[in-house]
């Protein structure tokens, strides 16, 4: 939809800087306007529909969101020469959404078969426990990203994939701004470390949130 949009606007911003007549100036205009309206509210509705979509929060291992998500995806991976090594140690049980994890961990590790693009390479999957957190790290021996966009890869539709970015791998640039989103509703946060030409490590802190804190917040949310 993304691109289509961005087309049509494209085309009449165009059209408009080309034609003389004020009055179809205007009307060209128009069309942008109205245009970017719809764009924008295509954008909110797909942020808040990746954020409320099933919230079923409760005490759960997120290793089983990792090992779920890996089982999904390993017949792909292999078919892109990646070798997965799994590093997971065991960690407390949290109040969470796993399927919304699961989704995290899905676009993390589609990054980073992406990133590795033709050639394949080495894909790292490690969990464990570390300061009160759970740390959840995915990394690649992909192309890295360049420092230029690095603080902006987390905002929606940025994106060096699709018709948006001029690559045939296809992507919408929603990935990381919808995981972004999923993971600050838990109340952790996500990093980047990455080298050009030698490949990148995201990690996703999550608080540990025992059942019983999470009904006392909720009873005060209210
Ligand atoms: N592991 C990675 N290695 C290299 N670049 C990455 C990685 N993860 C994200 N990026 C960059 O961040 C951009 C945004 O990612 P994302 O939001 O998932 O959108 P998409 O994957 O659809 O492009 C990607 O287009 C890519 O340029
Ligand atoms: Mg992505």
């Amino acid at each position: 939809v993304a691109p289509l949009l961005l087309g049509s606007m494209l085309g009449y911003a165009g059209l408009g800087r080309q034609i003389r007549d004020i009055e179809e100036k205007d009307r060209a205009l128009e069309v942008v306007v109205q245009a970017c309206k719809r764009g924008r509210s295509i954008t909110r509705g797909l942020l808040t529909f990746a954020r409320r979509q099933e919230h079923h929060r409760a005490m759960a291992d997120i290793t089983d969101a990792v090992v779920e998500t890996l089982t999904l995806v390993e017949i792909d991976l292999t078919k892109s020469h990646i070798k997965v090594v799994r590093e997971l140690e065991p960690i407390p049980l949290t109040v969470c959404d796993l399927g919304q994890l699961s989704q995290v961990v899905l676009n993390l590790i589609t990054n980073a078969r992406d990133a590795m693009k033709p050639g394949g390479g080495t894909l790292t999957v490690r969990l464990r426990e570390r300061r009160d957190l759970i740390e959840l790290s995915v990394s690649d021996t992909g192309s890295g990203i360049e420092e230029e966009i690095r603080d902006k890869i987390f905002e929606p539709f940025m994106t060096t994939k699709g018709a948006l970015g001029g690559s045939q791998t296809p992507g919408t640039g929603l990935g990381l701004s919808v995981s972004y989103g999923i993971v600050q509703d838990h109340g952790g946060t996500i990093d980047v470390a990455s080298a050009p030409g030698q490949g990148t490590t995201m990690t996703v802190r999550l608080p540990v949130v025992i059942a019983e804190n999470f009904e006392r917040e909720l009873a005060v949310g209210a």
